[in-house]
C-alpha cells in the first residue's frame, strides 16, 4: 500500500491494520498514535466515566494537491462513509481547492447607562492604549502573528457596544477574546460612564471563513442527469428554507466530526454556521452546486471559529494525535480541510438523494454495525450483513446473532 488516502476497501481492514496504515501514511511510529485511546483521568466536573464514540478515518481526500486521511468522531457511521464517498468523487476531478478568507473574531463590551458614543476620531485616539491592553492579554497569540486589529462602537438601543476585532492566530480565541473584553472594560466604563453589562466574544463570525471548491466530470456522479439533478437540488435549497436547513445539517455532519476529532468547539461552529446561513435575513444553504454541461461545480463557504492550539486540545492526546496525522499546525489550514470535508459530505448526500435515495446506504451500514454488535469479525461482518439485508422487516440484533451462529455452524461443517 503506497502513501495515499486512495485506499479502496479501507473499511474491510481490521482496526490494527488501519492504525498501522495511518502511522505509515503520517510518517509516524505506531507507538506515537494513542489509538485505540486509553481512558483519561476523570478529575473534573462530576465525571462518572467516558462516553465512547468511534474515531474513524475518511479516505480519498485530495485537498490542494495533498493527500489526507480525515479523522472523524461521530455517533453515525454513515457520515464517515459519505465523506469518503464524496472525496472519492471529487478526487476524480482533481480534488478540492481551498482558501482562507479572513482571520479575525470579535469580542463585545456592552455598557449600559453610558454617555453618547464616541466619534471615529476619538476611537482612533484610544487605539494605542486599547491595543496594548488587549495584546498584553494574549502574548502567545501575538507571538503567533495575531492580536488586536481594531475597535468599533455603536449605539444599540440603550446600550453602547464596543466591538474589539482580534486575530486569535491558531487558537479558537474564546479565552483570549473574553480576557481582552474583561481587561478593556474598566477603561471604557471610566471614559463613557455606565457599567459593563457583558464582556464576551461574539460567536458570530464576520471575518474568519474557509472556502472549498470542487469540479467533477458528470460521469463520476452517474452521468449528466444526476449532475443536473444535484444542481437542481442545490437550487431548491436556495428557494426553500426547510430544505436549506437539512442541506446544511448534512454539511455540518462532516464539519463537526472533524471538529470533535481535533478537540474543537462544535457548538461554536454550529452557531456561526447557522448565523452565516441567515446573513441575508433568510436561511440559505452554505454550499452551491451548478452544472454547465461539462462539469459539476460546488463551492462551500464556512465560518471557521476553530483552533489547533488551546486548552481543550492540549489536554486531549487523541485530538493532538489527530492534528499530527493531518499534518496541520495552522488553524487556517484546519479550516480549509474542514470546508473540504463539509463539501464532500454535501456532495455524497446530494448524489445519494437524487439517485438511489439515502436509505439504501444507511441500511447497509446499519446491517454491518448490527453484525459487528452481534460479534461478527472480519469477513463475517459482510456475510452477516448481507443475509440480514436479504430478510424482510426491520434489522434486529437477535437476528444478526442467529445468522452469525448459523454461519459459523455452516463453516464448521464445511471444514470437517
Ligand atoms: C443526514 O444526516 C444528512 C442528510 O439529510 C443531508 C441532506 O439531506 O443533504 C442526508
Amino acid at each position: 500500500m503506497g502513501v495515499t488516502s486512495d485506499v479502496p476497501g479501507f473499511y474491510r481492514l481490521t482496526e490494527e491494520e488501519r492504525i498501522t496504515m495511518l502511522a505509515r501514511f503520517a510518517s509516524m511510529k505506531r507507538e506515537e498514535l494513542p489509538f485505540p485511546s486509553p481512558p483519561r483521568p476523570l478529575p473534573l466536573e462530576n465525571s462518572i466515566g467516558q462516553f465512547p464514540l468511534n474515531l474513524s478515518l475518511a479516505n480519498y481526500f485530495l485537498i490542494d494537491g495533498k493527500d489526507y486521511l480525515i479523522p472523524m468522531v461521530t455517533e453515525e457511521p454513515s457520515v464517515v462513509a459519505a465523506a469518503s464517498n464524496g472525496a472519492k468523487i471529487a478526487r476524480a476531478g482533481g480534488g478540492f481547492l481551498t482558501r482562507t478568507l479572513g482571520s479575525t473574531m470579535r469580542a463585545q463590551v456592552v455598557l449600559r447607562d453610558a454617555g453618547s458614543p464616541p466619534g471615529e476620531e476619538e476611537i482612533r485616539s484610544l487605539e494605542e492604549e486599547v491595543r496594548q491592553t488587549v495584546n498584553q492579554q494574549m502574548p502567545m497569540v501575538v507571538q503567533a502573528g495575531g492580536g488586536y486589529r481594531g475597535m468599533s462602537v455603536e449605539q444599540v438601543g440603550r446600550f453602547l457596544v464596543f466591538s474589539l476585532l482580534i486575530d486569535p492566530a491558531d487558537s479558537m480565541g474564546a479565552n483570549a477574546l473574553d480576557r481582552a473584553a474583561e481587561a478593556i472594560s474598566p477603561m471604557l466604563e471610566q471614559r463613557y460612564g455606565g457599567s459593563a453589562l457583558l464582556r464576551i466574544l461574539s460567536n458570530r463570525v464576520h471575518e474568519r471563513f474557509s472556502q472549498a471548491e470542487a469540479q467533477v466530470p458528470p460521469d463520476v456522479v452517474g452521468g449528466p442527469e444526476i449532475a443536473q439533478a444535484i444542481s437542481d437540488a442545490s437550487s431548491f435549497a436556495e428557494l426553500n428554507e426547510d430544505r436549506a436547513v437539512t442541506h446544511n445539517k448534512g454539511i455540518m455532519n462532516g464539519v463537526e466530526a472533524l471538529a470533535l476529532a481535533t478537540g474543537n468547539d462544535t457548538r461554536a461552529l454550529e452557531a456561526a454556521a447557522h448565523a452565516f446561513a441567515c446573513r441575508e435575513g433568510r436561511y440559505r444553504p452554505l454550499s452551491t452546486w451548478t452544472f454547465d454541461g461539462k462539469f459539476l461545480k460546488g463551492t462551500l463557504t464556512l465560518p471557521t471559529p476553530i483552533g489547533t492550539v488551546g486548552g481543550s486540545i492540549a489536554g486531549n492526546p487523541a485530538a493532538k494525535a489527530c492534528l499530527r496525522v493531518l499534518g496541520v499546525k495552522r488553524a487556517s489550514e484546519l479550516g480549509r480541510i474542514m470546508a473540504a470535508v463539509g463539501l464532500a459530505q454535501n456532495l455524497a448526500a446530494l448524489r445519494a438523494l437524487v439517485s438511489e435515495g439515502i436509505q439504501k446506504g444507511h441500511m447497509r451500514l446499519a446491517a454491518r454495525t448490527l453484525a459487528a454488535t452481534a460479534g461478527a469479525t472480519g469477513e463475517e461482518v459482510n456475510a452477516v450483513a448481507n443475509r440480514l439485508l436479504e430478510e424482510e422487516g426491520p434489522l434486529r440484533v437477535d437476528r444478526a446473532r442467529q445468522i452469525l451462529e448459523d454461519l459459523r455452524k455452516e463453516q464448521r461443517k464445511g471444514n470437517t
